[in-house]
């Protein structure tokens, strides 16, 4: 068996006016479970697009995606869809949190969706919310909460299915220093814990966190620092 996610030549072509824009022109590597990843790089070097594919939010033009085992290139969308909920967790740069909805109700949404039955779906969105140190903040509305807090609910709703693998794209780009600090230390924490984090940033300081960098440039890896 080979590593948790492995890409082979990977590319993704968007057509736009009549031209051709290659955000992803050939990517090749391999990420182990486990593995605390950053991905850096310019404005446009074709990042959240590879994290797209790697949530299967979107398909390669060509190229090989297989992550735990499933090859995501050879996929229906219902099976893209199981294969989403089941091993990813997203955490994005706007918290995308319901308004209106509790911190509990918004940790417990996508277990809703799962068909999840009512007591079993709080208890566990309470764990989740204990996890990012919100035990205490369950029945908030995100209004009353701050950005750091915000974020930390959607990593606990990111967390819900109890995912392998967690993508997270600038998650730390609406916070300021300090909440970045207190974020990154969840992170750390869920790393530790087994999980594989893979996260996107511009921040060197946020960078340093993960034990890879992986630098995009152009839309392929320009540097793969260990
Ligand atoms: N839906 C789309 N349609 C057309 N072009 C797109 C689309 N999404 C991305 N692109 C183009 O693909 C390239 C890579 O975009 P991508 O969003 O992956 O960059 P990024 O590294 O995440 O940048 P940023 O740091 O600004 O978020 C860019 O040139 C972008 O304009
Ligand atoms: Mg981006």
């Amino acid at each position: 068996m080979g590593a948790l996610i492995q890409a082979r030549d990977l590319r993704r072509t968007y057509r736009m006016g009549g031209m051709d824009v290659h955000a992803l022109s050939g990517v090749t590597l391999d990420i182990e479970a486990g593995a605390y990843v950053a991905v850096m790089g310019a404005s446009g070097s074709g990042k959240s697009t590879f994290m797209n594919m790697l949530g299967a939010l979107d398909q390669p033009s060509s190229g090989q995606l297989i992550i735990n085992d499933i090859a995501l290139h050879e996929r229906s969308a219902d099976e893209l869809a199981a294969f989403r909920n089941q091993t990813i967790g997203f955490v994005f740069q706007q918290f995308n949190l319901l308004a209106r909805t509790t911190a509990l109700d918004n940790v417990g949404l996508p277990l809703l969706y799962s068909g999840m039955a009512t007591k079993e779906r709080h208890a566990r969105a309470a764990h989740c919310l204990e996890m990012v140190g919100l035990g205490d903040r369950m029945d908030h509305h995100p209004s009353q909460l701050s950005g750091g807090q915000q974020q930390r609910v959607a990593i606990a709703r990111a967390l819900a299915n109890n995912p392998r693998i967690l993508l997270a794209d600038e998650p730390t780009g609406a916070l300021d220093s300090r909440t970045t600090q207190d974020v990154m230390a969840i992170f750390d924490q869920l790393n530790r814990e087994g999980i594989t984090l893979i996260i996107v940033t511009h921040e060197d300081e946020v960078g340093a966190h993960a034990r890879r960098q992986i630098i995009f440039r152009d839309g392929h890896v320009l540097e793969d620092r260990r």
